[in-house]
């Protein structure tokens, strides 16, 4: 069987996507767990883009031991060398050099004729090179790119040491018949093309990335670049839990394998979802709350005879737990350390102890704690611990709030928060609702000047105890800032969120 590279980037590509922006210590948490999934690739980030991506993608190549770490940059002296500065620490660094090749990018972007894109293609590649053993030439909006030319400029970077080119479908235009032809014209016309591995770079404007990835791999390709939960621009990218599964379920098809340790793709979707505060559909393949839920008499008789009747995947195999354990206020802290340690997280003995303490509090309210429950209380002290990250450094927490509404008229909120070293208290008449007067209070008391731009809420179990995890969005400025909340109570939770944002503003 082939070994396809599995080239993740949700930490560039999937961190473009609108409202999914994470923080520096959120990033070391998926760098941590993209490595432990075993990519073979991690893009780290766009180095040049900003001073903040320049030093995650250095933290990130020196923190991770088993992928390659890999920085994006245009093809231009400046992004090469300072992708290469924030790369040199990794084990296996490799520079990704992108250019666009089709008409449109060279008539109205670029304003660069045929030839010119050739030769600033052997120059940046060339320059790549000289620093760095591992080079990938990225032809952007390759799929609307002329074929000869594309054969052309795949050579050309081959001839100067690019030793992986990829084709991106940049806007998502291709369909998987035309996918495939193109990479076979590829590998049928390129002269020197067994000297690199063939990558694809699927969007998904038209639902098809992962489609039109899957026909690369039959056509020859070496390499999938895809995104944890598909984020990316737009549409987003190619989702690498839906090709990686299809990789393996029908490998009698593609006869191809990843070393993707699939058991820990459902963790990982979890972990992005929650520090990006997207939330994954319920009926997402693979890793949506509905997956392998069966809910017709008809299937649900037909999976207690035999599972396979209409099950192609064991829940288990992409890291769904069989079992959704129960834990209870008389469960001890090595059944908790236990029972996280098998959702699939790895915590210090710190953090166990900070989750020991909010299980207890949780276990007080709640007469059973469930799985859902136990992985957003780990989101939750993830989320808090303020790993390298100097900019988070929780000040203001809830201490207590008092409501009184009813239909028709405004709510009455009275907010004692602690902002560190006392707590101070307020009121307001007003709102159009609870959320909204809880702001209000809020925002009175801690004297800044923010707004409320959007706020998702997410039952985390089933049942009318199960706790509410609410993400919220606040402007400050020309920044937006993300916070996360979980309780038993949708209020409480709404103002946990708030000041977990606020507390990332100062
Ligand atoms: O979509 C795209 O073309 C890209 C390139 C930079 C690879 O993201
Ligand atoms: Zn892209």
């Amino acid at each position: 069987m082939r070994q396809i590279i599995i080239f993740d980037t949700t930490l560039r590509d999937g961190e473009q996507s609108p409202g999914a922006s994470m923080n520096f210590s959120e990033k070391m948490e998926v760098a941590m767990a993209l490595d432990e999934l075993g990519v073979d690739v991690i893009e780290a980030g766009f180095p040049i883009a900003s001073p903040g991506d320049f030093e995650s993608v250095v933290e990130v190549s020196k923190l991770v031991k088993g992928s390659s770490v890999c920085g994006l940059a245009r093809c231009v002296d400046k992004d090469i060398d300072t992708a290469y500065e924030s790369l040199k620490y990794a084990v296996n660094p490799r520079i990704h050099i992108f250019l666009a090749t089709s008409p449109i990018h060279r008539e109205y972007k670029l304003k660069m004729s045929a030839d010119e894109i050739v030769e600033r293609t052997v120059a940046g590649v060339k320059r790549g090179r000289a620093l760095c053993g591992n080079i990938e030439f990225s032809c952007e909006d390759a799929c609307r790119t002329e074929i000869d030319f594309l054969c052309r400029v795949v050579e050309a970077a081959i001839n100067a040491g690019a030793s992986t080119v990829n084709i991106p479908d940049t806007v998502g235009y291709t369909t998987p018949h035309e996918m495939f032809e193109r990479i076979d014209a590829l590998r049928n016309r390129v002269p020197n093309i067994d000297k690199a591995v063939i990558s694809v770079h699927c969007h998904n404007d038209l639902g098809m990335a992962v489609a039109n990835s899957l026909a690369a791999v039959q056509a020859g390709a070496g390499q999938i670049e895809c995104t944890i939960n598909g984020l990316g621009e737009r549409a987003g990218n190619c989702s690498m839990e839906e090709v990686v599964m299809a990789i393996k379920v029908r490998s009698d098809i593609f006869d191809a394998q990843t070393q993707i340790t699939t058991q820990r793709l459902y963790p990982t979707s979890k972990l992005v979802s929650s520090v990006t505060g997207l939330q994954v559909p319920r009926n997402k393949a693979i890793v949506g709350r509905n997956a392998f839920a069966h809910e017709s008499g008809v299937h649900q008789d037909g999976m207690l005879k035999e599972r396979t009747t209409y099950e192609i995947i064991r829940p288990e195999d992409v890291g769904i737990p069989k079992t959704d354990l129960v834990l209870g206020k008389h469960s001890g802290r090595a059944a908790l350390a236990d029972r996280v340690k098998s959702l699939g997280f790895e915590l210090t003995a710190e953090q166990i102890n900070t989750l020991f303490d909010e299980f207890k509090v949780l276990a007080d309210r709640k007469k059973e704690v469930f799985d859902g429950d136990l992985r957003a209380l780990v989101q939750l002290v993830l989320h808090k611990s303020n790993r390298n990250d100097e900019n988070v450094i929780p000040k203001w927490t809830l201490v207590s709030y008092e409501l009184t509404t009813k239909t028709g008229s405004k709510p009455r909120m009275t907010v004692t928060l602690n902002d560190g070293k006392q707590e101070v208290k307020d009121s307001n008449d007003g709102g159009d609702g609870p959320v909204d007067s809880m702001f209000l209070v809020i925002r009175k008391l801690t004297g800044l000047d923010i707004s409320f731009r959007e706020m998702n809420m997410l039952s985390v179990t089933l049942g009318e105890d199960a706790q509410a995890e609410v993400t919220v969005l606040i402007n400050a400025g020309t920044q937006t800032y993300r916070g996360l909340g979980v309780s038993p109570d949708t209020i409480e939770a709404t103002a946990i969120a708030i000041l977990n944002a606020i507390n990332r503003i100062e």
